[in-house]
């Protein structure tokens, strides 16, 4: 017996502001993401006022998917994707967020996507918002700060609910919505919130209150949604990078399991519909005066998700006599008291590559929340080198895939868990999130494009492509 049910969504993922580029094509206004520069590893990106002249933005352009979807979506077809995970700018539909009419020609654009994928018979699995807010919604509103944003994200979401219905069936609402927990590193809250700290502002409780407006955001666009299409599957998405003991020692384990709400905030209450205890005995402990208004506890119950979404990249470790700072360890989720996992090697971005953290997230997610899961983001960013003969031969990252299907495919023939589907991040290569950079390559399709914008991006298959095709076509028997 096949170990995968037959209809497992084998896919790919991406994220509109990394890849569409046609950052003021079609018109399409500003987001949040059209002011960050690039850096790179160790130096991080700046979020800038406005676009200024001397600085290069690598979102702006992306890939140029905008005016190449056809050629990108018939190379998705070849390489036989039963799905692709991607997003709506939300500046295409709503330019600055507070109009009250939506911008036909980005509905169009998404039109045209759509159907383009429906060819090809690929299923489009689409986040409502990937680090979309537009910037005007940021700077004006405050992003999530302000109840009214609340309104705006449930008026677009409605809207591409509405234009979508007949041809979508699978949607999530936030992107790692809980990545903002790490608030060290200023680019989560902003992307994520379209929130900027004061200097005398305690992060942790402006985070709190900006995550429970969006939880209410997140809860009202899953009560809409299926409203408008009762076969809609809403799901909600998380980035998970467990966070293990460093021993058997108990301050250890205890250490670990009070850093772990940290991952299990967001979905504890996504998929309860509630909040859970240690969160409301923080709030009083720190006395945190967290707005809420009447009927929040119902919009809650009332819009909890179907499933969840999560991208796994990693894991990392914490030991509780370990003096760190948070911000010695942006790269492990931003956690003070971490250290590096002695059984693991790292990238060289340095994240750990630990593809049985990958097996235990399944069982861990699973057993916690009982809910079919969905790996939508899962990769290996590095460089790569053309070969003499013009091939890539991408080894390291399909090893790194191989781990990670193997490890996933346990926890379902020998575990039991409910796995929807696994779409490898950035399918294509694409400006990475976290620095800007289009040298940290996910794609398993190489795109002609460097770090500073050159290039004249070709698309060229990578071995890694071949090997994916093989992978789907066998459904996961052909590793
Ligand atoms: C996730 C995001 O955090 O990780 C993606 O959802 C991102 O948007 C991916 O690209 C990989 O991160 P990076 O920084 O290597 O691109």
């Amino acid at each position: 017996m096949a170990k995968l049910d037959k209809n497992f969504l084998w896919g790919g993922a991406l994220a509109a502001n990394q890849f569409e580029g046609g950052y003021d094509q079609g018109g399409k206004g500003l987001s949040v993401h059209d002011v960050m520069t690039a850096g790179k590893h160790g130096k991080a990106r700046e979020i800038t006022e406005t676009i200024e002249d001397d600085k290069f933005y690598p979102n702006h352009d992306g890939i140029d998917f905008y005016n190449r979807y056809k050629e990108d979506i018939a190379l998705f077809g070849e390489m036989r994707l039963k799905c692709l995970r991607t997003s709506i700018a939300w500046t295409r539909i709503f330019p600055n967020g507070d109009e009250t009419e939506p911008n036909e020609e980005g509905l169009q654009f998404y039109d045209n996507i759509i159907d383009e994928l429906l060819k090809y018979n690929i299923e489009p699995v689409l986040t409502l918002s990937h680090f979309e807010m537009p910037l005007h919604l940021a700077r004006e509103y405050g992003g999530f700060r302000n109840r009214k944003v609340v309104d705006y994200f449930v008026r677009f979401a409605e809207t591409v609910f509405n234009r979508y219905k007949d041809k979508v069936k699978y949607w999530m609402t936030f992107n790692e919505i809980n990545n903002q927990m790490d608030t060290s590193n200023p680019i989560f809250l902003w992307t994520n919130s379209g929130v900027t700290l004061a200097e005398d502002e305690d992060p942790e409780e402006v985070l709190y209150q900006v995550a429970h407006n969006e939880l209410i955001a997140s809860a009202l666009a899953v009560s809409k949604g299926k409203e408008i299409n009762p076969d809609f599957i809403i799901g909600n998405m998380i980035s998970h990078v467990p966070i293990y003991p460093y021993s058997c020692n108990p301050n250890d384990i205890m250490e670990a399991e009070i850093a772990n709400r940290l991952r299990f905030f967001f979905p504890d209450v996504q998929v309860r519909g509630y909040y859970p205890g240690y969160a409301l005995k923080m709030f009083e402990k720190n006395g945190y005066d967290i707005k809420w208004q009447e009927g929040d506890d119902e919009i809650l119950k009332n819009g909890t998700v179907e499933y969840i979404a999560f991208s796994y990249y990693m894991s990392t470790v914490v030991k509780h006599d370990e003096v760190t700072s948070v911000e010695d360890n942006v790269v492990n989720g931003g956690l003070p008291n971490s250290v590096k996992n002695p059984y693991i090697k790292e990238s060289q971005w340095g994240w750990a590559i630990d593809p049985v953290g990958l097996r235990y997230t399944l069982n861990v997610l699973y057993n916690r929340y009982q809910l079919p899961l969905f790996i939508v983001e899962n990769g290996f960013g590095t460089t790569d080198e053309f070969k003499e003969d013009g091939t890539i031969d991408d080894q390291e990252r399909i090893d790194y895939l191989r781990e990670h299907i193997k490890a996933s495919i346990q926890a379902v023939d020998e575990d039991g868990v409910d796995l929807m589907g696994y779409t490898p991040w950035g399918i294509i290569d694409i400006v990475s999130f976290t620095t800007g950079e289009m040298k940290k390559r996910y794609g398993l399709i190489h795109v002609d494009r460097d770090n500073e914008g050159n290039g004249t991006l070709k698309r060229t298959k990578k071995n890694s492509f071949y090997w994916f095709n093989n992978v789907i076509k066998t459904n996961g028997e052909e590793l």
